[in-house]
């Protein structure tokens, strides 16, 4: 069991949790997941490790399904059934000269661990954050700490920049030379900004975010296409080549299970506990 030692809300449906998973932390490296099971009936979640301090591994989530849910119910002082970590290869880090890391929502969670790695490898590194919204707006102060620049965008222009994260990489492009390329984010984000690298080919890694149940490349529920080559995104990845990638079969792959997802999460809110204790049907 390992122990929950902070829980909060960072912003609307988004959550920080703080494990402690001694076995993870001391191991684990930028661009690699964790997968969580709540409880002996739990399903199996992959999380990124966005933070390690000590003993204990962060993750940041937003609650979209069942589990995603029963975990933003969790305090601190209760426990996680099962943490296996930490999965798949760490992020390619190494000396490129300028690297622009761009985060879309949640996925923007990811990048402080990859920036403040690429910045001990000596690069310059340029920070890019969009949201929809100022209030889903999260890890602004960190990544303002961890990169030599910084710029927000929100799609409503509610904070910093009016429009995607995108237009911000053109412009950084325009203004100076750029190595290297990171993108985090929703698929369909990860796919449209990886387009801004292509002609120039400057090496771009994206973190893709297919249905995984192992995680140790044993189930193949994780399959992806790269390069027209069939990978396991939790053992050859979660980072590839984003120009490399086939977007719309991870897309596809990703709506495979909707009407059993809802059932699933409809189920749960129904005998989720009402005493507010820790959402658990055992308790209803
Ligand atoms: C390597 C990796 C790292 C991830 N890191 C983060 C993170 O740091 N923060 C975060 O908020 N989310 C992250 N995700 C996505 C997260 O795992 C899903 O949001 C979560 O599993 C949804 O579970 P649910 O029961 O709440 O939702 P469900 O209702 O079961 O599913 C909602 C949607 O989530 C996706 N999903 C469902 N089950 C899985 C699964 N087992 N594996 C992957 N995706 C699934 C599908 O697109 C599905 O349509 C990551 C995914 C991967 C593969
Ligand atoms: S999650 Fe099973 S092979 Fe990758």
């Amino acid at each position: 069991m390992y122990r929950i030692e902070k829980s909060e809300q960072l912003a609307d449906r988004v959550y920080q949790m703080w494990v402690r998973a001694p076995h993870v932390a001391h191991h684990a490296q930028a661009g690699q997941f964790v997968i969580f099971r709540i409880d002996e009936r739990g399903e199996r979640i992959p999380l990124t490790i966005s933070a390690v301090d000590g003993d204990s591994i962060r993750v940041i989530f937003m609650t979209i399904g069942k589990t995603t849910t029963h975990l933003a119910s969790r305090a601190a002082g209760m426990h996680i059934q099962d943490v296996v970590g930490p999965l798949g290869k760490p992020s390619e880090i190494r000396h490129y000269g300028t690297c622009v890391l761009v985060g879309g929502g949640v996925g923007s969670a990811n990048l402080p661990i990859i920036a403040r790695a690429a910045k001990v490898c000596g690069n310059r590194v340029i920070g890019i954050i969009g949201a929809r919204t100022a209030s889903l707006v999260i890890v602004e102060e960190e990544m303002k700490n961890a990169c030599d620049e910084f710029f927000l965008a929100t799609d409503d222009g509610t904070r910093g920049f009016h429009g995607f994260a995108a237009d911000v990489l053109k412009q950084v492009m325009a203004k100076e030379p750029v190595d290297c390329v990171w993108i985090i984010g929703p698929a369909i984000m990860m796919k449209v900004t990886a387009e801004c690298t292509r002609a120039s080919g400057i090496r771009t890694f994206v973190s893709l975010n297919p249905i995984m149940v192992d995680g140790t490349g044993m189930c193949g529920s994780c399959r992806v296409t790269v390069d027209g080559v069939t990978k396991f995104a939790c053992v050859d990845g979660p980072e590839f080549d984003a120009h490399k990638v086939d977007f719309n079969a991870l897309m596809q792959r990703l709506r495979i299970y909707p009407a059993e997802e809802k059932v699933s999460l409809e189920k749960f809110e129904k005998h989720r506990c009402r005493c507010g204790c820790e959402g658990d049907d055992r308790h209803a």
